[in-house]
């Protein structure tokens, strides 16, 4: 009996990331993204400009993946997608792609769900995490905090009830002139200021449960009545907005993510999404980790924002369960 490597290609296009990657046996072969500058300008993503740049991108993105990896359409197992959830327009880019591909080598495709591929990220690299552990996600779309128990088993222990982390970046950096997407640009400024420059109330919310809103609110009013007074506020203060507001975000973070180890008893705590790049939180993440005893997991950058490599990883735990997707598929209703 021959032993035939498992390959898979893995798509991910769920917002403005075009992503291919390629993995052999469980091993990232390799890992691509092109991201769309067409938003910086307008403080967000669009939508239909996003779905446009995939149309654009997908080909190339994954000829790059295949050929970085060395392998051949012909040595292909398997096609794993994203199915959701993310935008539409985006995500029928690469679901539609995954099954005319698949189709025409005629090998099974894998639905993958794109939160659980943020949290999968951690079996790509070593050390792995055990179950039971805590996982913080925090997303441009999502914040929670979810005890997992298998690889595709996980309760919500806690979310947010209003704004994701990284919208609450985002937008703190909007409030500053800053392009989209801001929170790397808030991490970048924060490196040169002093946390407590200025202090913004603690979010008020029960349980494990999270909330922004109310801190978006006060900063806003914080910066206007300062510009107000002094027009060059933002220009002369930037390092210490930028270390005050994102040390109010982390600090809630934080905050139930103790509380949540604390209840559950479980002390392996990992971080996935987007907001997990952040230096200030990675950080503070290993400090606590090392007062509390904890064993802390937090992804290469590469495998904290967007990316094919976790959708690969998804995949392949799908491939070994035999669980694939009906050639009728469409993208997962939310
Ligand atoms: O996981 P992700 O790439 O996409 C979603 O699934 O949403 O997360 C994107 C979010 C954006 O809000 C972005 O501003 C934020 O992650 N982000 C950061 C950093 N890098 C990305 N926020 C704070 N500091 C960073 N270094
Ligand atoms: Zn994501």
């Amino acid at each position: 009996m021959s032993h035939q490597p498992i390959n898979i290609l893995a798509i991910e296009s769920s917002c403005d990331d075009t992503a291919a990657a390629v993995l052999q046996n469980g091993v990232i072969l390799s890992n691509v993204v092109a991201g769309q500058k067409v938003h910086e300008q307008y403080g967000g993503v669009v939508p239909e400009l996003a779905s446009r740049a995939h149309q654009q991108n997908i080909v190339p993105v994954v000829d790059v993946a295949l050929q970085q990896a060395g392998i051949a359409k012909a040595q292909l197992q398997a096609i794993a997608f994203t199915a959701g959830p993310g935008l539409i327009g985006s995500l029928m880019v690469g679901v539609s792609f995954a099954k005319s591909m698949a189709m025409a080598l005629n090998i099974p495709l894998i639905d993958v769900n794109h939160m659980q591929a943020h949290v999968l990220a951690h079996f790509i690299d070593d050390p792995k995490p055990k179950f039971p552990f805590l996982c913080l996600t925090v997303s441009g779309g999502h914040t929670m905090i979810t005890v997992m128990k298998d690889h595709f088993t996980g309760e919500i222990i806690g979310h947010t009830t209003d704004d994701a982390a990284g919208e609450a970046f985002d937008k703190a950096a909007k409030i500053l002139g800053l392009p989209y997407p801001g929170g790397p640009l808030i991490d970048k400024y924060a490196n040169d200021g002093n946390p407590r420059a200025f202090i913004f109330p603690k979010p008020n919310i029960p349980d494990l449960n999270y909330s922004f809103s109310g801190l978006k609110t006060a900063y806003l009013y914080f910066v206007q009545n300062h510009v107000k007074e002094n027009p060059d506020f933002v220009q002369e203060n930037l390092p210490d907005i930028c270390a005050s507001i994102q040390y109010s975000i982390i600090d809630h973070l934080m905050k139930k993510l103790i509380l949540a180890s604390e209840q559950t008893g479980i002390k392996q705590i990992a971080l996935a999404g987007g907001v997990s790049a952040n230096s200030g939180l990675r950080e503070t993440l290993k400090t606590e980790g090392e007062k509390r005893n904890w064993e802390v997991f937090i992804p290469a950058f590469e495998y904290c924002t967007d990316n094919a490599a976790m959708i690969a990883m998804a995949g392949y735990f799908k491939f070994l369960k035999g669980d694939f997707a009906n050639q009728t598929i469409s993208p997962y209703a939310r």
